[in-house]
C-alpha cells in the first residue's frame, strides 16, 4: 500500500459532497517520516532540547520532605469548579468512574483558586485532559507542578539538559528509550502508578505530550477507587489489613540494561494495599506489576497468588478504565494516589515524545474509617431518591 498520508491531518478533495480528512500514516513500513526516524536523525528536531539524558551522576537516598496541605482542600466543594470553568468551552466526562476532558481552559492562566479547583476535581476524576496547551512551556509546566508539592526527582528515568541546566525534576517520556529492532517497546509492565517506591509518592502528575504518533501511543488509566470496589467484601477486609514492599529494582535494571546510567540506589518500601484518599476518604487499591513485589506477612504462595489475581483486575477491569487518544500539546494531569496508567506501544518506529512533573503527595497510609466510593455513590442517590418520593 503506497503511503497516502502524513503526520499532519491532511485534506483531500474527493467527489461528492464530503471533504475527505485523513489523519495520519496508513503504511508505517514504507513512510518517509517512518525512513527518517530509523536513522535516529534528530539533528532538526523541534524539541532536541527536551531529549532524554542521563547524567552521570549519584544521588543521596531520598530525604522525607514536607508537604503542603493538598489542594484540593482549599476549594470550596460547594462551587462545582465554577472558578476553573470559566473560560471552559467544554467540560466532557469520559467514562462515568474516571476521566474528563476540558477544552478552552489554558493552564499556564489559571489562579490559585483555580488550581485548588483542579485539584479537588482531580481527587474525584482522577484524571483530567487539557486540549491545546502549547503556551505551557517547560518553565511554566515546573512552575504549575511546584504549586501542588515539591517535585519528585526520578531515580533512573531521563531528563532534558539545556545550555548545561539539568531539568532533574522533569521525567521525559521518549519512545526510543526501551525500543527494540522492531519498534517493540521491551520495557516494563505497562500498569503502574508513578514512583509508588518511594517512602513518600507522588500525588499528582502532568503529563505534555509535545510530539505524537500519526495514531496509536494512547494511555489507560484505571480508578483505584473503583478497583476495591470490585473486589468482594470479605477480599476487601482482608486487603485492609495488609501492607506490600514496593521496589524501583525493576527499572533500575531495565535501565541499566539499556545502558543507562542510573543515579539512585534501589529502594525499597511498604506501602498499604488498600489507601484512604486524604480528600475523598474513599479506599483505593495500591499495587501495581511494575514496583509491587510481594504481600508482607503472609506465604509467597499466597502472595503471588493474590497479587496475580489483582494485576490480572487491574489491567482487565473496563468499567473503572478511561483510555486517551492525545493530540499534540495536549496536557494530562491525574491524581496518582488512587489511579495506575498504562501507555501503549503500539505506533512502531514513530516518535513519541513527553514531559512530566510529579509533585510528591504524603505517605500512603490506611483509615479505618474510610469508606467505599460506590457506597458513598449508592447512600447519596438512596437519599436523592427518597427526597424525590417525599416531594422535597
Ligand atoms: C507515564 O508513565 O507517566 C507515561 C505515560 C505515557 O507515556 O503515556
Amino acid at each position: 500500500m503506497a503511503p497516502i498520508a502524513t503526520q499532519t491531518p491532511v485534506s483531500t478533495s474527493v467527489a461528492g459532497k464530503n471533504k475527505l480528512v485523513i489523519e495520519g500514516e496508513l503504511d508505517f513500513s514504507s513512510s518517509v517520516i517512518a525512513a527518517d526516524l530509523r536513522k535516529n536523525n534528530y539533528e532538526n528536531y523541534k524539541y532536541k532540547d527536551l531529549i532524554p539524558q542521563y547524567p552521570e551522576t549519584s544521588w543521596a537516598p531520598l530525604e522525607l520532605v514536607e508537604i503542603p496541605k493538598d489542594r484540593a482542600l482549599l476549594a470550596d466543594p460547594s462551587n462545582n469548579y465554577a472558578n476553573l470553568f470559566r473560560d471552559a468551552t467544554l467540560v466532557r466526562h469520559l467514562n462515568p468512574k474516571i476521566g474528563t476532558e476540558i477544552y478552552g481552559v489554558k493552564l499556564a492562566e489559571l489562579d490559585d483558586t483555580q488550581k485548588n479547583e483542579l485539584a479537588l476535581l482531580l481527587s474525584n476524576r482522577i484524571v483530567v485532559f487539557f486540549k491545546d496547551q502549547e503556551d505551557l512551556d517547560l518553565d511554566k509546566q515546573l512552575e504549575f507542578g511546584r504549586y501542588f508539592g515539591p517535585l519528585h526527582k526520578h531515580p533512573s528515568a531521563g531528563y532534558p539538559v539545556i545550555n548545561g541546566k539539568e531539568y532533574d525534576e522533569v521525567v521525559a517520556i521518549w519512545s526510543d528509550t526501551f525500543r527494540g529492532k522492531q519498534g517493540i517497546n521491551t520495557g516494563f509492565p505497562a500498569w503502574h502508578s508513578d514512583a509508588t517506591f518511594e517512602k513518600q509518592p507522588p500525588a499528582y502528575a502532568l503529563l505534555k505530550i509535545i510530539t505524537n504518533p500519526s495514531t496509536g501511543g494512547d494511555t489507560l488509566w484505571t480508578s483505584g477507587y473503583a478497583l476495591y470496589d470490585a473486589l468482594s467484601p470479605s477480599l476487601q477486609k482482608y486487603l485492609e489489613g495488609l501492607t506490600a514492599l514496593h521496589s524501583d529494582k525493576s527499572i533500575y535494571e531495565g535501565f541499566s540494561k539499556a545502558g543507562k546510567h542510573v543515579r539512585r540506589q534501589v529502594v525499597y518500601n511498604e506501602h498499604p494495599v488498600i489507601r484512604t484518599h486524604p480528600v475523598t476518604g474513599y479506599k483505593s487499591l495500591f499495587v501495581n506489576p511494575n514496583f509491587t513485589q510481594s504481600i508482607v506477612g503472609i506465604p509467597k504462595s499466597e502472595s503471588d497468588a493474590i497479587l496475580k489475581y489483582l494485576f490480572t483486575l487491574i489491567s482487565t477491569y473496563q468499567e473503572g478504565t478511561v483510555r486517551y487518544k492525545w493530540s499534540t500539546n495536549d496536557v494530562a494531569i491525574w491524581d496518582n494516589r488512587p489511579s495506575l496508567h498504562a501507555p501503549t506501544s503500539d505506533f512502531d518506529v514513530e516518535l513519541r515524545h513527553g514531559v512530566r512533573v510529579t509533585p510528591i503527595g504524603e505517605a500512603p497510609y490506611f483509615d479505618p474509617n474510610s469508606k467505599s466510593q460506590q457506597a458513598d455513590w449508592n447512600a447519596d442517590l438512596k437519599k436523592r431518591q427518597e427526597a424525590a418520593a417525599s416531594g422535597n
